[in-house]
């Protein structure tokens, strides 16, 4: 049974707070991360949240307490993690294009690091030599993920060091005597197909006999989420009997850990995005639903052309009609083109489910509009965890003409 936040919950919450909104549900965060243990239940596995989906502090410090480890994108994410109190040991740091100077500092903050490039690991070779146990991120020429735009380990991908490229990364590793303790990658979001991490192990079980100093194996994130009603669930039990059949018929693997970073997984279905409809306008061609909101708010829709279920939770009884969603923003912002929905009224409530990864995160300012806030529920009660913005947040780093 999947927890989920009531119309009422909902609707009190953006009587209390306002709207556009961010709502996530705390215990439906707890019941993914439950999901994973118990599907790799007897593994050596330990999951990394890709904070990258959601940073606010509260859901981090929620996801921490939970005992799951966090996987950063960024030297603040490593920080912000700190602060919400993830130990360092926790803490991964999957580095991508980043300056050498702040692979020194996540080296100082005492952070794991995977370093993806043969530049970077060469000035980490000079400077550390064997002093510091490092992860290699490698691309491993897999195609994968719901959409182009979010495949990260295809053979045009930027993201890690080509496999191919094996010989060089060992003499660099050979030269200063680097510690690799992590194989790391990472195909893609969306992901469906179990078999897509079974592929990836294979391509690193053929390069892990070359790092006897081995302690991990890192296969990213990506699990697919439902969006779309009657999207199946991704199948986590499946993809965790492969992993560990894998895993245990190899022996330079058996013994090492299993890791994973997923996002969506844990924080997409938490989120909900509550939005108030300004305006109705029929036209010829559709009628438009203009909300409070934009791309400015939810870039997802405009951005992948995505698609995220939408709901009148103030007319759930009202006869169904079709409708465009659109923004409010001065740019083609449209949330979903002919879609059925409940009777739509102007200050009508809409819903936009499956907002907690990569929502609020992707946020901006465009337009000058604000960013919205952030609530919690957690044990039924309501609490803000990030104040809306307010005018003077426009202003706050430009320097008077
Ligand atoms: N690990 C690494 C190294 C990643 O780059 C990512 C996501 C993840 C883990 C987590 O992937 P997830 O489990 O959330 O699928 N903004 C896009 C998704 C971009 C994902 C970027 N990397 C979206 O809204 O669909």
């Amino acid at each position: 049974m999947s927890l989920q936040l009531t119309n009422e919950q909902l609707t009190a919450a953006a009587r209390e707070f306002g709207t556009p909104l961010y709502v996530y549900h705390a215990e439906q965060i707890k019941q993914q991360y439950e999901k994973l243990l118990s599907a790799f239940n007897g593994s050596k596995v330990v999951f990394f949240y890709a904070g990258k989906a959601l940073t606010n502090l509260n859901v981090l410090h929620y996801i921490n307490k939970l005992g799951a480890g966090i996987d950063c994108s960024s030297i603040n994410e490593v920080k912000l993690a700190l602060h919400a109190g993830f130990t360092p040991q926790r803490i991964l740091y999957t580095s991508n294009g980043i300056s050498f100077d702040e692979i020194e500092e996540a080296v100082s903050l005492n952070v794991n690091i995977n370093i993806d490039s043969l530049s970077n690991l060469e000035k980490f070779g000079q400077k550390y030599g064997h002093g510091y146990p490092v992860g290699l991120r490698l691309r491993p020429n897999i195609m994968a993920g719901g959409n182009i735009k979010i495949s990260t380990g295809h053979d045009k991908s930027k993201f890690g060091i080509p496999v191919e490229q094996l010989d060089k990364i060992l003499v660099v590793v050979k030269k200063y005597s680097i510690k690799v303790t992590d194989l790391h990658i990472h195909t893609g979001s969306d992901i469906k197909d179990a078999d897509v991490f079974i592929r990836g192990i294979e391509v690193l079980f053929d390069i892990i006999p070359h790092f006897p100093e081995m302690k991990s194996v890192d296969l990213g994130g990506g699990f697919k989420v439902p969006y779309k009603d009657g999207d199946e669930e991704f199948d986590i039990d499946l993809v965790a009997k492969k992993v560990k059949h894998a895993f245990d018929s190899h022996p330079q693997a058996r013994n090492l850990e299993i890791w994973f970073e997923p996002g969506k997984f844990l924080v997409s279905e938490c989120g909900y995005f509550v939005t108030e409809v300004n305006v109705l306008k029929e036209t010829a061609a559709t009628t438009f639903v203009s909300v409070n909101s934009g791309f400015n708010h939810l870039i997802r829709p405009m951005f992948y052309d995505s698609y995220h279920r939408i709901g009148n939770i103030s007319n759930p009884g009202g006869t169904e009609k079709n409708y465009s969603i659109v923004g409010n923003i001065c740019e083609t912002d449209t949330f979903a083109w002919d879609r059925s929905l409940n009777e739509v009224r102007e200050g009508d409530l809409l819903v936009f489910y499956n907002a907690g990864a990569y929502g609020f995160e992707m946020s901006s300012n465009f337009n000058s509009r604000l960013k919205p806030a952030e609530v919690m529920f957690e044990g039924g009660k309501a609490r803000v965890i990030r104040k809306r913005e307010a005018f003077e947040d426009l202003l706050r780093h430009q320097v008077h003409p």
